[in-house]
C-alpha cells in the first residue's frame, strides 16, 4: 500500500511556496544574503516548529522568508520544492505566494514572481510537471493593501491564474476584501479563499456568496453546519483540505479524528495537499501516508481524491483529461478497474 500510494499520480492545490522553505535552504540564503537567523542551527529551528494553533506558526513562517531577496533566492525556492514534486509523482501543482510579505520588506514585487515563475517553467520543461500561480492577500492586512498589491500583479495577469486568502482568519473575514475580490474575478481571475480553517462554517458560506471562490481552502469546519455540508457536496464545491497541517496547527487532535474521509464518503470534492510541508512535517505523500496510518482509506479513495483534484484544477478540459488518463492508466495497471 505504501508504494501504491507513492507511486500514485497526486495534484497538488494547496501550497504556499513560503511554506515550503526547509530549515537547510534556509540556512544557506541566510548566508547568501548575510541574514541573521534567530536560530543556531538547523536542528534548532526544526525544533522550534512546534505550534499551539495557526498564530503561532504565522509568527515563525513570515521571519523565516526574511531570508529570501533576489530573484534566485525565489527561484531556488521554487526549484526545491518541485524535485519534492518529481519524488512523490505530483503532475501538476498550483501555488500560492506572498508578496506582501516580501514588499513589506523592500522586494520587489517582480523579484518575488520572476523568481517563482523562471523556475516553474523550467519544471515544465525539465521535470514535465505543470503549475499554476495564485497570488494570496494577507487578510491580516488592510483592504487598501490588497488592492495596492493587485495593482503590482496587473503587468504579470498573464502569469496568475487567480487571487486568494490567507494569514489569519479569526477578525479577518471573508467580506473584509469583497470589493478586492470582485476586482480581481472583474481582471478574468479565478478566485480562492482560506475558510473554515480555524473559523467559523460561516465564513465558508461567505467565501462563496461574497468572494465568490471556485474552491474553499481548507473547509474543515463546514461540519458545523449540516446543511453547508449537503450544499458543498451537491454543488461539488472543491476543499483543498492540508491533513498534517490540520494536525500540527491542532484544529483536530488527532489524525484518527479528522474528517476527510467523512467528507469523502458524503460526495465532497475533497483533495489531500501539504499548505507548508517545511513546517508540518511532509510533502504530498507524507499527508497521504499519514492519512492511509491513522485510516485506512482504500485504494480507490486514494485515487478519488487525485481525480477530485483533477476535476478542481484551474486548467483546460484538455489538460485535464490528459491529467484523467495518466490516473487512469495507473488504476488499470493497479487492478482498480
Ligand atoms: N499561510 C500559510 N499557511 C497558512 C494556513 N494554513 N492558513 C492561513 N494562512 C497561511
Ligand atoms: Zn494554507
Amino acid at each position: 500500500m505504501e508504494d501504491f500510494i507513492r507511486r500514485l499520480p497526486k495534484v497538488e492545490l494547496h501550497l504556499h511556496i513560503e511554506g515550503s522553505m526547509e530549515p537547510e535552504l534556509m540556512f544557506e540564503l541566510a548566508q547568501r544574503n548575510n541574514v541573521s537567523l534567530p536560530y543556531a542551527s538547523v536542528e534548532e529551528a526544526r525544533n522550534a516548529y512546534h505550534f499551539q494553533d495557526l498564530q503561532s506558526f504565522l509568527d515563525i513562517y513570515y521571519q523565516g522568508a526574511d531570508v529570501l531577496i533576489t530573484e534566485r533566492d525565489f527561484f531556488d525556492l521554487t526549484w526545491a520544492y518541485l524535485m519534492r514534486c518529481k519524488a512523490d509523482n505530483v503532475i501538476h501543482t498550483e501555488i500560492f505566494f506572498d508578496p506582501q510579505t516580501h514588499t513589506a520588506r523592500g522586494i520587489a514585487f517582480d523579484t518575488v514572481i520572476n523568481g517563482i515563475y523562471h523556475a516553474l517553467k523550467q519544471g515544465e520543461k525539465e521535470l514535465g510537471i505543470t503549475s499554476q500561480l495564485i497570488m494570496c492577500f494577507l487578510r491580516h492586512l488592510s483592504e487598501e493593501a490588497a488592492f495596492e498589491t493587485l495593482e503590482q500583479a496587473k503587468p504579470h495577469l498573464n502569469r496568475i491564474v487567480g487571487v486568494g486568502l490567507d494569514s489569519s482568519e479569526l477578525g479577518n473575514p471573508p467580506e473584509k476584501f469583497a470589493r478586492v475580490f470582485a476586482e480581481a474575478l472583474s481582471l478574468g481571475l479565478k478566485t480562492v479563499a482560506h475558510a473554515g480553517e480555524e473559523g467559523p462554517a460561516q465564513n465558508i458560506r461567505d467565501a462563496i456568496s461574497l468572494l465568490h471562490v471556485s474552491r474553499v481552502d481548507h473547509g474543515v469546519q463546514c461540519v458545523q453546519d449540516d446543511e453547508l455540508v449537503s450544499e458543498l457536496a451537491l454543488s461539488r464545491m472543491p476543499l483543498t483540505v492540508c491533513p498534517l497541517s490540520n494536525i500540527k496547527l491542532r484544529v483536530f487532535d488527532s489524525m484518527t479524528d479528522h474528517n476527510i474521509i467523512r467528507l469523502l464518503d458524503r460526495g465532497l470534492c475533497v483533495t489531500i495537499n501539504s499548505d507548508d510541508p517545511a513546517f508540518f512535517g511532509g510533502y504530498m505523500t507524507d499527508n497521504f501516508l499519514a492519512l492511509y496510518h491513522a485510516m485506512a482509506p482504500t485504494r480507490s479513495q486514494f485515487a478519488q481524491f487525485t481525480r477530485n483534484a483533477i476535476e478542481a484544477a484551474f486548467v483546460s478540459p484538455e489538460a485535464k483529461q490528459a491529467m484523467m488518463q495518466k490516473l487512469d492508466d495507473f488504476t488499470v495497471v493497479n487492478h482498480l478497474h
